[in-house]
């Protein structure tokens, strides 16, 4: 399949250079579907995904994920269309699924503050699920500054912005293929 991978990217007149590679990606993203599969072996647990970002992330780990299992999402908006977070948290869209009981791991493109991540533990934690476990493609692990449990990390990234492979901005950078981080 051809995918669209530039040898960098102009957004918003700002400019962005290759910063991990298609292949690395796809390694990356089989390895923890293996770990996730080893680890829920007996179970059948439910991803929530974290809309827009994590969509295209989710569908290549539940590919690699070796046991049934359900998907469902959520939508937050904190960004807007800056690079900086808003510091506010809205939801623009809930889960449609009765988590109650059930092993749920919720997925994100990218931890940055951590304020989204903790937002959604509290919100999803008061629905009684079985166990909660947490999944990120990317950790911007400078910038974290809440208190935010990740069981599985794809790439520890520098905190700078990036975008691609799900990841905008102000919606543009979603269908690239590979990751790119702001030429500073
Ligand atoms: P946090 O709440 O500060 O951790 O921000 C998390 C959310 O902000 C992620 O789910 C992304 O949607 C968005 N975000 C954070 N950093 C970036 C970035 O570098 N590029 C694109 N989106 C980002
Ligand atoms: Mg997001």
């Amino acid at each position: 399949m051809s995918h669209y991978i530039p040898e960098s990217v102009k957004c918003n007149g700002e400019i962005f250079k290759p910063f991990l590679s298609k292949d690395e990606i796809q390694k990356r993203v089989k390895e923890l579907g293996e770990q996730i599969s080893s680890d829920y072996a007996e179970k059948q647990p439910i991803f929530i995904g974290v809309l827009n970002g994590a969509y295209i992330f989710l569908s290549d780990l539940m590919r690699h994920v070796q046991m049934p299992c359900e998907v469902d999402f959520l939508k937050l908006s904190s960004y807007g269309d800056e690079k900086v977070s808003s510091g506010q948290v809205t939801n623009l869209k809930e889960i449609d699924a009765d988590i109650k009981g059930r092993h749920v791991i919720l997925v994100e493109d990218i931890v940055d503050t951590g304020l989204s991540m903790k937002y959604l533990l509290e919100q999803l934690g008061q629905k009684e699920p079985a166990s909660l476990k947490t999944v990120t493609l990317l950790h911007k692990t400078e910038a974290t500054h809440h208190d935010v449990q990740l069981d599985y990390v794809g790439f520890e990234i520098p905190n700078l912005f990036v975008l691609g492979y799900g990841l905008d901005y102000a919606q543009e950078g979603r269908n690239l293929a590979q990751v790119y981080i702001l030429d500073e």
